[in-house]
Formats: C-alpha cells, sequence, structure tokens
C-alpha cells in the first residue's frame, strides 16, 4: 500500500502506512511561530538522521519513544500516537525565553536540578507557559500522566545530556512533545534535533537553531547541524541522491 498523506507541519510532512506513521522531514526553517521561513536544502536528511540517532540513544536507555525505524535519508517510521498539545520544556542553563520571563536569572546559569515546564501548544497564542494546574484543570493529563511526563522528561535529559557530554557537548535546553499509544500509554514522540535542542561545542558555538534565530544564514545554520551529526558520529545520507 503506498503511504497516504496526512498533513504537513512546519518542519515535517506525516504520512500514514498500514497503520504505522512516516515522518518525512522538510527542507526548511521557521522562527518566530512561522513568522520567519527559509528553504535549507540538506536540512531534512540531516535532522532525520539525528532524530534517529537520539531516538536510538533513549531506547538503549530503557526509555520508550515511538521510533520504529528510518529510512537511511529523511523518513521516520514511528508509532502513531494521539499527541498531547503540550511542549515539554528542560533546561540546564538559563537562556532564551527563561530569561525573559525570569530577569533574576543570568544567562547561562547552571540549573541544577532542571527546570520543567509547560507550554501550551498553539501557535496563533505564541505557545504559552501554563502552570501544572492549568494543565490538569483542562484535563489534558491526569496527575498520574503529569508525574510521570515529569520523570520521563527528566530521565530523557539525564540520557541525551550525558550522550552529548561523552561527545564534548552541553545541553543547554531542549522541548519534548509526548502523547498516548493504542493503550494509552505515555510515549515520547515527534523530533530531537538541532531545532528542538540548544546545545554547546566546548568554544561555545551552537550547533542549533539558534544560529537562525540570531540572524544566521541557512547555509550556516546547515553547517551547525551538520557538525553536530559529524561530532555524534552520526551518518548523513546524501540529499537527491537518497531520496
Ligand atoms: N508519533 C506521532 N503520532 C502522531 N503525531 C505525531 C507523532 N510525532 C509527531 N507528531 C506530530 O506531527 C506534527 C508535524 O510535525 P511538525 O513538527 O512539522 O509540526 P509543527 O508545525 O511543529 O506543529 P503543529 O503543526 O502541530 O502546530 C506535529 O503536530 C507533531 O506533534
Ligand atoms: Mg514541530
Amino acid at each position: 500500500m503506498e503511504p497516504r498523506f496526512v498533513r504537513e507541519g512546519k518542519s515535517k510532512r506525516i504520512y500514514i502506512k498500514n497503520g504505522e506513521l512516516i515522518l518525512e522531514f522538510k527542507d526548511e526553517i521557521t522562527a518566530g511561530d512561522g513568522a520567519r521561513r527559509d528553504p535549507v536544502p540538506g536540512k531534512g536528511v540531516v535532522n532525520a538522521a539525528i532524530s534517529a540517532h537520539f531516538f536510538r540513544v533513549l531506547e538503549e536507555a530503557g526509555i520508550r519513544t515511538h521510533f520504529r525505524g528510518y529510512d537511511g535519508c529523511r523518513r521516520l517510521f514511528v508509532e502513531r500516537l494521539e499527541m498531547i498539545p503540550l511542549e515539554v520544556i528542560v533546561r540546564n542553563y538559563a537562556y532564551g525565553s527563561l530569561l525573559r520571563r525570569m530577569p533574576l536569572l543570568r544567562r547561562m546559569q547552571r540549573l541544577d536540578p532542571p527546570i520543567f515546564e509547560l507550554h501550551y501548544k498553539d501557535d496563533s497564542l505564541h505557545d504559552p507557559l501554563v502552570t501544572e494546574d492549568d494543565v490538569l484543570r483542562a484535563g489534558l493529563l491526569t496527575a498520574e500522566e503529569l508525574s510521570l511526563i515529569r520523570r520521563l522528561a527528566l530521565r530523557v535529559n539525564e540520557a541525551l545530556s550525558e550522550h552529548l557530554r561523552a561527545h564534548g557537548l552541553t545541553l543547554v535546553d531542549m522541548k519534548l512533545e509526548f502523547g498516548r499509544g493504542a493503550g494509552g500509554e505515555i510515549v515520547l514522540g515527534d523530533e530531537i534535533t538541532g531545532d528542538t535542542m540548544r546545545i554547546l561545542d566546548e568554544s561555545g558555538r551552537h550547533l542549533d537553531k539558534e544560529v537562525y534565530r540570531r540572524g544566521g544564514t541557512p547555509q550556516q545554520l546547515l553547517e551547525a547541524y551538520l557538525e553536530l551529526a559529524r561530532r555524534l558520529g552520526v551518518e548523513v545520507g546524501r540529499g537527491e541522491l537518497c531520496c
């Protein structure tokens, strides 16, 4: 059976095939909830490869994710989830929107234990920060699910921080999305890439989307993502040659 197109988001197209989803990573970058947008030829392939790599690291650490396979190019095969419309953020160092809402923190101040925060996923509202009580009252999660998501997010952070540290890299913060599997169980979904994490090398260079947020060109962004892949030993398929 041919894959059937389901929907297109800012960074991925979704297809369904035999009950399984295909996430196809696009050659495009956006910032400011889609206000800025540029083509980045090659980005889809490198981000799919990096995402597959991180999902494998998490599965090896015993964390359940939606990941089922990778085509070696720009497509991930994943378990279909009913996504929970929350951005789950874990922060190891103060950066970005945290500094704007809490000016008492210094930029890159170490946050130990990490800060766990939830944002309601709605671009038209600019993904507002919400409290745990908001989420419970709105019925987005049960109390048990909320505490499970907190524990899972912190375990993901531990595993990825350690993995990156082993390659000389620092995980500043990251955004995760969770969903419910067919039996209602909480599963980590979406992507794990330079679009969804801030990662610094030893010299303080960003190997993430910050390059673009700060006005860098699409080419500079691609170079940062390729450098992240190179540092992690992730093999990246070669553009049109692979799909
Ligand atoms: N395993 C999964 N099952 C179902 N949906 C998923 C899964 N993993 C990710 N998604 C969803 O796929 C959609 C497309 O991804 P993409 O990142 O391109 O969208 P987005 O523009 O960030 O978000 P959205 O369109 O939802 O506002 C997202 O809504 C994401 O939540
Ligand atoms: Mg997204």
